[in-house]
């Protein structure tokens, strides 16, 4: 097992709580041994994650995103990681709502890993919470896996059950879904980190 800590950058594109509670845990927490954050990369100015990034004193950019190409869009990440951030280990995507494309994830192959609040293999894209209250699931799942160049599609690398019996509103399904995300990332993230 490698020693060295892992060097990641975390992608967003709103909220940022997960980006949040992993830089937490890169700070004082279960994953300070095992990486550090080098960049908190968002595709929106307007992402409220990037604002609580730079108050958490985390290097940030911002590339936007909107009327581009995906490919041309990608390309300009790439560029950019390869001029400032030239021994990345890993990218951890959090709330980052674009698909990656090819030449992307290419470069970064078996190297990038997605959070994602439902079981990949049931539900795959937005609205994951809606659809598990919507069906009346007892419990849904979050899934931690490799991102490849489909939707959701990419290989698991661990799923956590959120207990979803007698929930009222989706709002609490969204309360018990984070709370477990919240967890489980930095769980999952320690154990890739630590076994590669
Ligand atoms: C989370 O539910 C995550 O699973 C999904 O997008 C949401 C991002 O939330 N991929 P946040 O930005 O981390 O608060």
């Amino acid at each position: 097992m490698s020693k060295q800590k892992k060097r990641i950058a975390i992608f967003i594109s709103g909220r940022g709580s997960n980006m949040t509670v992993i830089a937490q845990n890169v700070a004082s927490g279960i994953l300070q041994n095992c990486c550090e954050i080098v960049l908190v990369f968002s595709n929106k100015h307007e992402a409220k994650g990037l604002a609580t990034a730079q108050e958490m004193g985390l290097p940030t950019h911002c590339i936007p995103s909107r009327g581009k190409k995906r490919i041309r869009f990608d390309q300009s990440v790439v560029n950019y990681l390869q001029t400032h951030h030239t021994d990345l280990d890993y990218i951890v995507l959090a709330g980052y709502m674009r698909i990656l494309s090819k030449p992307f994830i290419e470069h970064f192959k078996g190297r990038i890993i997605n959070i994602h609040p439902a079981d990949t293999q049931a539900h795959k894209g937005l609205h994951a919470y809606d659809w598990a209250y919507e069906f009346g699931l007892k419990n849904t799942k979050i899934t931690v896996h490799y991102v490849d160049e489909g939707m959701d599609t990419g290989q698991i690398i661990a799923q956590s059950v959120v207990d979803l019996q007698g929930v009222q509103s989706l709002e609490e399904v969204e309360k018990r879904g984070l709370a477990v995300e919240h967890q489980f990332y930095s769980q999952v993230l320690k154990q890739v980190f630590e076994a590669s």
